[in-house]
């Protein structure tokens, strides 16, 4: 574990000041880019996870890049939740706010089944409105939710206030 914790400071870099004045944003690009790393973190990643996923739920883009790997894993399905007017057929949609305006996403047609053991995933939780917005969708499938997991969370912004309900797990969980 203080091994995980090293590869915090290691391997997410710290842009102060993007995409907008006063955020600091992290960036998984040498996580991603180092074989090594990648590999140990979803491998931690699982032993964190609820047994029995059947479903990981993975939400444009960061969610795809560590939600795949992490559902390969486990031997899960992978279900992408796309920006809106990515998807064909008549996809499920939400509008959430952001911090700035509105986001809307959308997650496929009959991509779910009814009690299905699903988790929700993304790289980041923030204020929580992707991720909100990601299990009101997964829900209306009526599947049987397992939690939600982020590889970071900023406790500061509160995100976890808008998921009163879902269990959640992270790999890190910093201040701010
Ligand atoms: C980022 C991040 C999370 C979300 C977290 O995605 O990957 O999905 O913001 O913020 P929140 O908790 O305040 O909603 P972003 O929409 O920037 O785009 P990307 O994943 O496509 O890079
Ligand atoms: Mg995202």
């Amino acid at each position: 574990a203080a091994e995980i914790e090293t590869l915090r400071s290691t391997h997410i870099a710290e842009y102060p000041d993007f995409p907008t004045p006063g955020v600091l944003f992290r960036d998984i690009t040498p996580l991603l880019r180092d074989a090594n790393a990648l590999r140990r973190i979803i491998r931690y990643w699982t032993t964190l996870l609820p047994e029995g996923i059947e479903y990981i739920v993975g939400t444009e883009a960061r969610g795809f890049v560590l939600g795949a790997p992490l559902a390969y894993e486990l031997g899960a399905g992978f279900i992408p939740v796309r920006k809106a007017g990515k998807l064909p057929g008549r996809p499920a949609g939400l509008k959430y706010e952001l911090e700035y305006g509105s986001a809307e996403i959308q997650i496929p047609e009959n991509s779910l089944p009814a009690g299905a053991r699903t988790l929700v995933l993304d790289d980041l939780l923030a204020t929580g409105g992707t991720a909100a917005a990601t299990v009101e969708l997964t829900r209306r499938f009526d599947v049987e939710l397992l939690g939600a997991s982020f590889l970071i969370e900023l406790e500061g912004l509160g995100g976890r206030d808008l998921l009163p309900d879902v269990p959640l797990t992270t790999v890190w969980s910093i201040p701010d």
